[in-house]
């Protein structure tokens, strides 16, 4: 633990590592509380940086030294400094040397979760960004690339599965019997982050695939015994990501086996460590009985995800962290595409800007608000955020916006062709594809630097007699932290005017016609003049969602639903939908607050209704037109003085009158949603399911007594986990005899399976209801609970303060205490699960006074704490300013 204050990290004093390291031979031991870790490195001045007659200074934190040589030679305790987080070697030869370190590790101890940990007696590692430096001493920073080779070596009953980084060289038992070793060499240089190995008694379900230039791969998942069957769909979704890069970018694979081990004690949702991808559980174990048609979805977004990093971050990888969104931006992006052309294309869309707004326009809009491109941090673990992920992938996609999805592609070719073998940077990427396009992105590059959502206000002004329709856009960029006042993007807008039927008219700016329907924005406020205009359009805006903005346009209720009604965009049909009923929410929610009785809503309700009804329409499209935005999403668009539990009334009632108002269409698709035939978790049968859900939910909410028998029994006859946990999540929030009744079977049906037991806590934690806090006090004392598990914090403690917000925001604070409660015990344990804990109260400031001040209470006494960790102080510090 280090005492002193942690200081920041700053992109502008990054220099090239004065020293290099070629080769890497790692020997580990693998013992549970005392791991020896033997490592060889081929080291030597870098030619970059030559003049720069530096001492060579290494990482390492929580390790033992035992000993360190250099070309064979023994050093004496004078030839090193030693602090908790360095190692430096005083002299060093003038050319290329050989360092031998000998470090122990205490496998069992490590509760933080990085470098070598034990999860459910498997060993394994997790390195990114910084935890090698906690299983040896080294140059830990991504723009050292290195050839391993790594033997592992363990007791064969513990760990009869040895797995590290590239092919298999070599196996064998030592003599006596009782151990045993594995060699793994992997040809391709990559930084330590990279690094993975895993020792355990593990079962594998085996494929192979056969690459586009005909080489075989040997694929395997891991996976606790008895657990196989349930890796079937993640071994499915990783042949068809293989496939899919080779298609879509011409990307194939580069070593002769993959590998994926699923563990349960995670600190992310999965790793893509060379050629041996380290999973939560959660993200590979799947069947129609155990995993939800959202996890099923999710495990084949991850599965991708992280075999795309094997081009998007492992051949190129990053210079340095403040790059981090060079490939996580753009690695979101490619597994969006994934299931954009696995599933529907529009829902994924949909899917993923639900996600963006929630998470990440939340986080931009408040205290944790930081560029896609950082410029600095106190701990890099917590820049791993929806805005470097999410945001990062728009900005990728408005590249493709701007220069079609040809030039697009020109521009990735050449970013593979000129940086394959590279630690690189977002500008380097970014010159790529003005190298292949001619398009110039100078102004376009700001998104990386400028945080915030940026506010287009837009107005449109028909004349009749010229026929000739102005939109006029304005951009509001509101200051963040550390950034006042700012320069204006470049915004690619996708548009089109709908004529009085509803049908699109043709395009013509400035007397050319528009193609692609795609206008640049790059004033602080532009006219974009279209003609020929035969009567006043009624705009839709921002189609495809094509830049992650909020838009502002003062639409009539008529407007409103010819959009709904008929917008050849779909998304952005949808997007009228979700913009009219969170205008109603909002209206609601004032009427509340000044004591008014609300009746808005109706025509809302109807206008659902009819978009609804249209059956040409997929059913999983239909089931998101359904979903009301979230209480979240409201809290976020008023701003500020947010009561949650007037916005929880608000939207309470809405549900109900929605469900009151359409109950004859819901009961209809609830009827003929029904699954037919056997279980089957492709697109097309979760829509089914997805659409008869939401129906259910909205009845539900009507709160009858058939309705909420409906919901009972919706429970009971359930055949597969989307439909139970559906029902699991609405009883949990009713409660009464109903509720126990499914909590119980639930229990006692999942008791002992510890990913399917998360439903369990997480049902419990996001109840509405009063009791809720008390009930959470008793989950955290569960015996299948414990805060050295991060799926377990994130399903009781994360669930409750993220997604329940009229709990976590009791006006009496107790929600808030009780989070800090739990941030101060999690710090001692885990520091980056805590910090993540910690940042679900980042939008404090805009509750209105009461609560304001309890929450700031709360993080003060956090502030105060003795002997923060840097993830936890970071955050604090921020959230506080
Ligand atoms: N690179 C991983 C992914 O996005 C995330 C790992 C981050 N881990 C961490 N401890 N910060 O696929
Ligand atoms: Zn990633």
């Amino acid at each position: 633990m280090k005492l002193e204050t942690a200081r920041p990290v700053h992109l502008k004093d990054y220099r090239p590592p004065a020293y290099l390291i070629d080769r890497v031979n790692l020997d580990i031991s693998l013992e549970p509380t005392r791991t020896r870790v033997h490592s060889k490195l081929a080291v030597r001045a870098n030619p970059k940086a030559v003049g720069r007659r530096e001492p060579l200074r290494l990482d390492g934190e929580h390790l033992e030294l035992a000993s360190i040589a250099i070309d064979g030679r023994p050093l004496a305790k004078k030839d090193y400094k030693l602090t908790d987080t360095t190692l430096t070697l005083t002299k060093t030869p003038s050319g290329p040397f050989t360092l031998d370190i000998t470090t122990f590790v205490n496998p069992e101890a490590n509760k933080a979760l990085q470098g070598i940990y034990r999860s459910n007696k498997v060993y394994c590692s997790q390195c990114e960004a910084e935890g090698f430096r906690r299983i040896t001493y080294f140059l830990d920073r991504p723009d050292v690339l290195a050839t391993y080779t790594v033997r592992l070596e363990a007791d064969i009953a513990a760990a009869p599965i040895l797995l590290a980084n590239g092919n298999l060289l070599e196996r064998g038992t030592l003599p006596g019997g009782s151990r045993h070793y594995a060699i793994w060499r992997d040809p391709h240089p990559k930084p330590c982050y990279l690094f993975a190995i895993v020792g355990g008694n593990l079962a594998p379900i085996s494929s192979t695939f056969r690459t586009m230039s005909g080489r075989n791969v040997d694929l395997a998942i891991y996976v606790e015994h008895g657990k196989e069957a349930r890796a079937a769909w993640a071994m499915d979704s990783l042949k068809r990501s293989m496939k899919w890069d080779e298609e879509r970018f011409g990307r194939e694979y580069d070593l002769d086996v993959f590998n994926i081990v699923a563990v349960s004690d995670f600190n992310m949702g999965a790793m893509e460590n060379k050629g041996l991808n380290i999973f939560n559980d959660r993200l590979i174990l799947a069947s129609p009985e155990t995993a939800t048609d959202a996890i099923f979805e999710a495990i084949e977004s991850v599965v991708a995800h992280e075999y795309f990093h094997n081009w998007t971050g492992n051949r190129i990888t990053c210079r340095d962290w403040f790059q981090l969104c060079l490939k996580e931006g753009l690695t979101v992006y490619r597994d969006q595409e994934f299931s954009a052309d696995e599933r529907s294309a529009t829902v994924q869309r949909i899917i993923d800007v639900r996600g963006l707004k929630t998470h990440q326009f939340a986080e931009d809009a408040g205290p944790l608000a930081h560029p896609v491109r950082p410029e600095s941090y106190i701990e890099i673990n917590n820049f791993y955020t929806a805005t470097v992920y999410e945001k990062g992938a728009e900005l990728v996609r408005m590249i493709a916006t701007i220069l079609g999805r040809d030039g697009f592609r020109q521009g990735m070719d050449l970013y593979f062709e000129r940086h394959d073998g590279d630690a690189a940077t977002v500008d380097e990427f970014v010159t790529c594809f003005e190298d292949a396009s001619g398009v110039d992105l100078s102004q376009f590059k700001l998104w990386y630097s400028q945080a915030g959502t940026p506010e287009l206000i837009a107005n449109l002004r028909y004349d009749k007699d010229k026929k000739v329709a102005n939109l006029e856009v304005e951009q509001i960029l509101a200051p963040t932290p550390g950034q006042p006042s700012k320069k204006p993007m470049h915004i690619p807008i996708r548009l089109g005017l709908l004529g009085a039927n509803g049908h699109d008219l043709d395009l013509r700016l400035d007397g050319k016609p528009l193609e692609d329907g795609v206008v640049s924005l790059t004033k602080r406020k532009q006219t974009f003049r279209f003609s020929d205009v035969p009567s006043r359009p009624v705009p839709s805006l921002l189609r495809g969602f094509s830049a992650p903005v909020n838009v502002t346009l003062d639409l009539s209720d008529e407007d409103a639903e010819l959009l709904m009604a008929s917008d050849s965009d779909l998304f952005n049909r949808w997007q009228a939908a979700n913009t009219y009923a969170a205008r109603t929410l909002v209206e609601s929610v004032k009427a509340l607050t000044t004591g008014k009785r609300t009746n808005q809503g109706l025509r809302f309700a109807r206008a659902l209704g009819s978009a609804v009804q249209d059956d040409k329409l997929e059913p999983a499209y239909r089931a998101e037109l359904l979903k009301l935005p979230t209480q979240s999403d409201i809290a976020r668009i008023i701003g500020k003085n947010v009561d949650p539990a007037l916005v929880h009334r608000a939207h309470r009632q809405l549900m109900k009158l929605v469900g009151k108002t359409l109950g004859p269409l819901l009961e209809d698709l609830y009827r003929d949603m029904a699954d037919r035939g056997p279980f089957s978790p492709d697109a097309e049968s979760a829509g089914r399911r997805a659409l008869r859900n939401a129906a259910l939910t909205l009845l539900a909410a009507r709160g009858t007594p058939t309705d909420v028998a409906r919901l009972a029994q919706h429970y009971g006859t359930a055949t597969n986990m989307t439909d139970r946990a559906h029902a699991l999540f609405l009883l949990a929030g009713r409660g009464g005899t109903e509720a126990k009744v499914a909590l119980d079977d639930f229990y006692a049906t999942w008791e002992k399976d510890n990913v399917v037991i998360d439903t369990w806590f997480a049902a419990q934690a996001q109840s509405p209801l009063a009791g809720t806090l008390s009930r959470v006090k008793a989950l955290i004392k569960h015996p299948l609970f414990s805060l050295t598990a991060p799926n377990k914090v994130r399903a009781v403690v994360g669930t409750f303060a993220a997604a329940n917000p009229v709990q976590f925001n009791r006006p009496d604070g107790a929600g808030y205490a009780f989070l800090t409660d739990q941030v101060l015990a999690l710090d001692k344990i885990n520091p980056q699960i805590a910090a993540r804990m910690l940042g679900t109260l980042r939008s404090w400031r805009a509750l209105e006074s009461g609560r304001r001040a309890k929450a700031r209470k709360a993080l003060q006494r956090i502030a105060r704490a003795k002997s923060l960790s840097p993830d936890v102080q970071e955050i604090v510090l921020r959230v506080l300013e």
